[in-house]
């Protein structure tokens, strides 16, 4: 409600002729300074929203952006390890561990590359997961631990779709019906003999004929695996699908068949080496 314009008693300070229930407004404008920094701060937004890129796509009056700074560093950067890439493509991938500095270089940029492409499947630090993603740190190895079979395997991949692709395929001997349940229970109880674990002995011994007929073809007379086939040793205590005799018998019964994709005509052939050489330096490389 409107009242007079009229000092206030108390305080010696003007109204503003604004009254609420009997409380009466007083005028204290903001400081004149005050103002104007606030309004310089609004003049100051409005050109540095003009000048510097504030709107997506559009680049600013001033031409320069974080996205082309890191885009040019990106290259800087690129050109400063070029000459070690063309190193690494030209020399023989074995000549590279005696030669320092390069070697040092492709560790690094395998580390790298691991942890951008293979840590998914095979653990941050290579050490493998359950269910197929073998540990590439220690010295077993499916289809070969030194630098042409590492380099091998990750060029071309493991049943992958390249044509140069390993591949191998165990039987499916009880989806296929080639074993009874029984017969893969007598041979799972004959595999865990082979990593010198206890077995009930009449099982194990039945076992041990099926075994000869049917598996020492690709995973050898003591269970020792075969490079060439890709078939694992099962005489050791590494598994790829676990080793207690459940998951044996659904090995045998099912095949697992894993897929390792394959990398060449993804990664360049600099960075297909690195890994190779990082891989082959984790701890098992031959
Ligand atoms: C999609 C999951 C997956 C990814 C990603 C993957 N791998 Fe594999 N890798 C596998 C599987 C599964 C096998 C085992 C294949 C088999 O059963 O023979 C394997 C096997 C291997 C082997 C052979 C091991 C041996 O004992 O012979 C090497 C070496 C290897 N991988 C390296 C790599 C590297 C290096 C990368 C990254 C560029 C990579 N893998 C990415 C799934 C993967
Ligand atoms: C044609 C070759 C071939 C034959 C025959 C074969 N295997 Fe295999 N076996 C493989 C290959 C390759 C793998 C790894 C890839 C897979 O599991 O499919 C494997 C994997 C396994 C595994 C899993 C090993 C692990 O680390 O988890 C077990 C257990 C196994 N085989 C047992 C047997 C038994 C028992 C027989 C005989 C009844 C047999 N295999 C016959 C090739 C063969």
């Amino acid at each position: 409600m409107p009242t007079k314009i009229e000092k206030d008693a108390v305080t010696g300070t003007m109204t503003t002729g604004h009254e609420w229930d009997g409380i009466r407004e007083l005028n204290t404008p903001l400081p004149k300074w005050w103002l104007w920094v606030f309004y310089a701060c609004i003049a100051w937004s409005l050109g540095y929203f003009v000048l510097y890129p504030t709107l997506p796509g559009v680049g600013g009056w001033l031409g320069w952006s974080q996205r082309a700074e890191l885009a040019d560093r990106m290259a800087a950067e690129r050109a400063r390890v070029q000459p070690m890439l063309d190193r690494i493509r030209t020399t023989a991938v074995a000549d590279i561990p005696r030669s320092g500095d390069l070697h040092g270089f492709a560790i690094a940029g395998g580390r790298a590359a691991f942890a951008d492409n293979c840590a998914p499947c095979h653990g941050a630090g290579a050490a493998g997961a359950k269910g197929g993603f073998p540990s590439l740190v220690d010295d077993e190895w499916i289809w070969g631990g030194d630098l042409d079979a590492i380099g091998r395997t990750i060029a071309f991949g493991v049943r992958s779709a390249h044509a140069d692709t390993r591949q191998s395929q165990m039987p499916r001997f009880g989806l296929d019906g080639m074993l009874t349940p029984a017969q893969i229970s007598d041979t799972a109880e004959y595999v865990l003999t082979l990593s010198g674990r206890a077995a009930v002995p009449a099982a194990a011994e039945r076992g041990r004929t099926i075994f000869a007929d049917q598996c020492v073809a690709c995973h050898g007379e003591a269970g020792r695996g075969n490079l060439e086939l890709g078939a694992p040793s099962l005489a050791d205590r590494i598994w790829l699908y676990g080793g207690d005799k459940a998951s044996i018998e659904r090995s045998i019964a099912s095949a697992r068949g894993g897929v390792m994709p394959a990398w060449s005509g993804r990664l360049d052939e600099a960075t297909i080496r690195m890994l190779t050489l990082y891989v082959h330096s984790l701890g098992g490389g031959r």
